[in-house]
């Protein structure tokens, strides 16, 4: 746990002070202004803390493309020390031993194992899933006047859509959903010992429940959901098992929360958007798009050279963490006409970076692309007249943008 500690304040040492203000003011505040900051002091901008931040978009792509940058080194900014045991188990960092920071050959490897799930005719066989998730949660909303859309809603839809995809029995999706809460959330915030505890001990009751899953699966196995299919590899060991099967949820879960509940900001703050998608239901792809592109949920990506380098005319020791700023890349005048603009259906809307780009490009794109359409065309189908009912609030987090708390009416007279 003192080793876990330290590791905390690595983190928060080194997200503390890149560019100066830049992630040293509040974290729910507006943050585009800053990367703005950054951009006008130069392609390649170091921080006092030896940092190296971008906003540039043509420089975040060659650099996340680039075979001689890699993922940072496991554990070396993780709050769950993959040593630490908690009642005799030894715990698998759900990040740090997944293959989102594993480097070539393993994680080619790794990633090939659950592609298939991702494939566009993978993804055809979930779109009735998810078209039902979605109806049923607006269903449980239906009746009340207001509701929180992260809450009810946003936060609901993609954990049901994961349980599915993974296997989960029905009867286990409140248990399952509770832990990947709680894991989610404490991951975003660790701030002391005690919080890192906690931490521990939910992942550790996480994986007693994955541990289950895997036997359950073992005997009864489904017909084509990833923890079988998984659980029939012989090459693959528990950890591995349990590392991928954590990875789809914290990739998947709160970004897509976040997706959801930031598209929605962006229809009820533009009426004519809202207007065209009352009138055509399929507008929702391209709002769904220019949302990534605007606002994206993951604000920043890292990468780090294997050897020392010459970046930007700005040599680069091997092993330094160049941070990529999503959001400030997603801005990029010299790739985005009027880039502050909101405007869903701009040619260049694919360009955005909001799902890395590289080996690493984000294997759940198409999933979350094709969920937050569902959301948004079935939320305002059946709440045309949606409205918020109180203010926003931010999450609390620089990695992760979006609405934590977001009352709304559903605008239905009773
Ligand atoms: C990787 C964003 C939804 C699974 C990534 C990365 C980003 C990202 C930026 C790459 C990080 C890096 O380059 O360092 C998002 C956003 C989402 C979303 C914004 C929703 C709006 C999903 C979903 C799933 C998923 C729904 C699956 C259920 C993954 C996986 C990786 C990944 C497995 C690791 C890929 C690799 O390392 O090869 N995601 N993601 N994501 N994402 Fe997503």
């Amino acid at each position: 746990l003192l080793f876990a500690g330290r590791n905390v304040m690595r983190l928060q040492a080194l997200l503390g002070d890149p560019a100066g203000r830049l992630f040293g003011v509040d974290p729910t505040r507006d943050p585009y202004p800053e990367y703005e900051r950054v951009r006008r002091r130069g392609v390649l901008v170091k921080s006092r803390m030896g940092l190296h931040l971008t906003a540039s978009h043509a420089l975040s792509t060659s650099l996340l493309r680039d075979p001689g940058f890699g993922v940072l080194a496991p554990n070396a900014l993780s709050p769950v020390d993959s040593s630490a045991h908690v009642g005799g188990r030894r715990l698998v960092n759900p990040v740090e031993e997944s293959f989102l920071v594993l480097n070539p050959p393993e994680h080619t490897r790794m990633r090939r194992l659950v592609a298939p799930w991702f494939t566009p005719r993978g993804l055809r066989a979930q779109t009735a899933t998810v078209e039902r998730v979605v109806e049923d949660y607006l269903d449980e909303v239906a009746g009340r006047p207001t509701f929180d859309l992260v809450r009810d809603f946003a936060g609901r839809v993609p954990i049901q859509v994961i349980a599915d995809l993974l296997g989960v029995p029905n009867a286990d999706h409140t248990a399952f959903a509770r832990w990947a809460r709680a894991l989610v959330n404490a991951i975003d915030g660790v701030r002391d010992l005690g919080e890192m505890r906690a931490l521990h001990q939910g992942l550790r009751e996480f994986q007693e429940f994955l541990d289950d899953l895997v036997e359950h699966r073992r005997r009864e196995p489904g017909p084509d959901d990833v923890v079988s299919a998984l659980v029939a590899n012989e090459d693959l060991s528990r950890d591995d098992l349990i590392a991928t099967t954590e990875l789809l949820l914290v990739a998947g879960f709160e970004t897509t929360v976040n997706l959801i509940g930031n598209a929605v900001l962006a229809v009820l703050g533009h009426p004519e958007v809202r207007e065209r998608l009352l009138d055509d239901p399929s507008y929702a792809e391209a709002v769904v798009e220019e949302t990534l592109r605007l606002d994206p949920p993951v604000q920043y990506a890292v990468r780090v050279p294997f050897a020392t380098t010459e970046v930007a005319g700005t040599r680069v020791p091997g092993g330094t963490p160049i941070m990529m700023l999503i959001g400030g890349a997603n801005r990029d005048p010299g790739v985005f006409a009027d880039p502050h603009r909101f405007t869903p259906g701009r040619p260049e809307a694919r360009e955005h970076l909001s799902f890395s780009s590289g080996i690493h490009y984000c294997l759940g794109a198409g999933l979350a692309r094709m969920e937050a359409a569902a959301a948004l065309r079935g939320l305002f189908r059946r709440f045309p007249d949606l409205r918020a009912a109180g203010p926003v609030v931010r999450r609390p987090s620089r990695a992760i943008r979006g609405p934590a708390r977001f009352p709304v009416t559903n605008g239905v007279k009773k």
